[in-house]
């Protein structure tokens, strides 16, 4: 972390799970183990439906509010969908897009991602783009080529103003839910990576106001030794984020300079 240019953000992603009923008392829950969330952004995605109970619970402990994806299009014939300003009207943040899930099982392309980067911030929406290597890329030393190709394109034609909006998530498909984490040496080398092509793109004083966050198993065991990077800004939680105490031991940790 690197808290004299940019804010940590620890953004939960409940993914297809838990219930609109479950969340009130998760957020008592993270009231009493995380007071003091506040000093950093936290973030939670929740499914698109919990979202109203999702508004109301976490308000009072200073959790913003995510979802975990959107429609390219501003409004109209999309069956299903749901656009970026329908998202804002109900008080979301923060939207994931781009998350390896959406590019394996939705056929998610970097091109329809740069689409849903635009589409959010037009709204007003801070987007977390997820990049990541498969398994296969690592091993054939190609990461760095894939993840400068899938932040390229997410990026294009982003402004120098709006990029300060977008946070960038280092997600190694190979770490997701699996229960390996990256080390904190592979998590921060790639980030320093993402860094330096938003330095290419944007200039360095841009680059260094960017938030880059580590996903992929990252736990409450784990967290502090991540976020003791100086090229890691926060975190994109998964499997944790839906245990309070396990949440909360993440916010702490990265509340700790
Ligand atoms: P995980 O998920 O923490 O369960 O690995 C991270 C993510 O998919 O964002």
């Amino acid at each position: 972390m690197n808290r004299k240019y940019r804010r940590t953000v620890i953004a939960g992603n409940w993914k297809m799970n838990l219930l609109a009923s479950d969340i009130k008392a998760f957020a008592e829950d993270m009231k009493k183990l995380a007071p003091r969330a506040k000093k950093c952004d936290t973030v939670i995605c929740v499914p698109h439906v919990m979202i109203p109970a999702a508004a109301k619970a976490f308000k009072d402990i200073r959790v913003c509010v995510g979802a975990q994806n959107l429609n390219e299009n501003p409004s109209g014939a999309y069956t299903g969908e749901v656009s970026a300003a329908q998202l804002r009207d109900l008080g979301v943040e923060y939207v994931i897009i781009g998350h390896s899930e959406r590019r394996q099982y939705y056929g998610e392309t970097n091109i329809l991602v740069n689409k849903k980067v635009h589409a959010a911030l037009e709204s007003g929406l801070r987007p977390i783009v997820c990049v990541g290597e498969s398994l296969a890329e690592r091993e054939l030393d190609i990461t760095n080529e894939r993840i400068t190709l899938q932040v390229k394109t997410a990026l294009a034609n982003v402004s120098a103003s709006e990029i300060r909006r977008v946070v960038i998530a280092y997600e190694p498909i190979w770490a997701i839910g699996t229960g390996k984490t990256a080390t904190t040496e592979q998590a921060g080398e790639v980030c320093a990576v993402i860094r330096s092509v938003v330095r290419s793109l944007y200039g360095a004083r841009t680059a260094r106001s960017v938030s880059i966050l580590y996903g992929g198993s990252m736990n409450e065991k784990n967290a502090s030794s991540l976020l003791s990077h100086p090229d890691i800004d926060g975190g994109l939680i998964g499997g944790a984020s839906l245990v309070p105490e396990k949440f909360a031991t993440i916010i702490n940790a990265a509340n700790i300079e």
